[in-house]
């Protein structure tokens, strides 16, 4: 059998992890063109996977099926390519997921207000674990279960408040650093 090799952190792919509305999948998407690298969205993929949006899997075959789904999925992605990978907010929270993402990614929290994320995820109306809840709350609830876990990411980029640009420069800047420390 041969030994599994560790991938060199500059080589990684970088998946962002955090709670819904911090920014993952617009800012990754700007921080995949300012590194040259593609870009993912966990959620986009699990949709064409199974056919149907987010919300649907939740509502018609359940939260575990869809934490299957996302699990595969995120496995599958970091089987490819290098990539800018945005995860959904309950990745990590798979043990096997986090154990993927610890071999094949570097891991970046992307942190914010909770003030902040709540005021941005009643844009939209997509995220089944908020549905009919005041964010805020559900939002507290959801950070005091898994800022524990985000928090044994390989880097934390606080995003607080700031345009997307702003968070894409605090990203790479905290990227770079963690490339130079581990000899890229
Ligand atoms: C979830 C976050 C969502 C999506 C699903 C569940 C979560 O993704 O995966 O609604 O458990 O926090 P985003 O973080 O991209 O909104």
């Amino acid at each position: 059998m041969t030994e599994a090799v560790a991938i060199p952190a500059h080589r990684r792919t970088i998946a962002l992890v955090g709670l819904m509305g911090v920014g993952k999948s617009t800012v990754g998407r700007r921080l995949a063109r300012r590194l040259s690298l593609p870009f993912s969205d966990a959620d986009v993929e699990i949709e064409a996977a199974a056919g149907m949006t987010v919300s649907d899997i939740f509502s018609k075959l359940g939260e575990p099926e869809f934490r299957a789904g996302e699990a595969r999925v995120i496995k599958r992605l970091l089987e490819g390519p290098r990539m800018v990978l945005a995860t959904g907010g309950g990745a990590m929270l798979n043990p096997d997921t986090r154990e993927a993402l610890k071999a094949r990614a570097v891991t970046v929290w992307m942190r914010a207000g909770l003030d902040v994320v709540a005021q941005r995820v009643q844009r939209r109306d997509t995220r089944p674990l908020l549905r009919g809840r005041d964010p805020l709350e559900a939002l507290t609830a959801l950070a005091e279960a898994r800022y524990p876990v985000y928090a044994t990411a390989d880097l934390t980029v606080d995003v607080a408040g700031g345009a997307h640009a702003q968070a894409v420069e605090a990203l790479v800047e905290a990227l770079e650093a963690y490339w130079a420390e581990t000899g890229a």
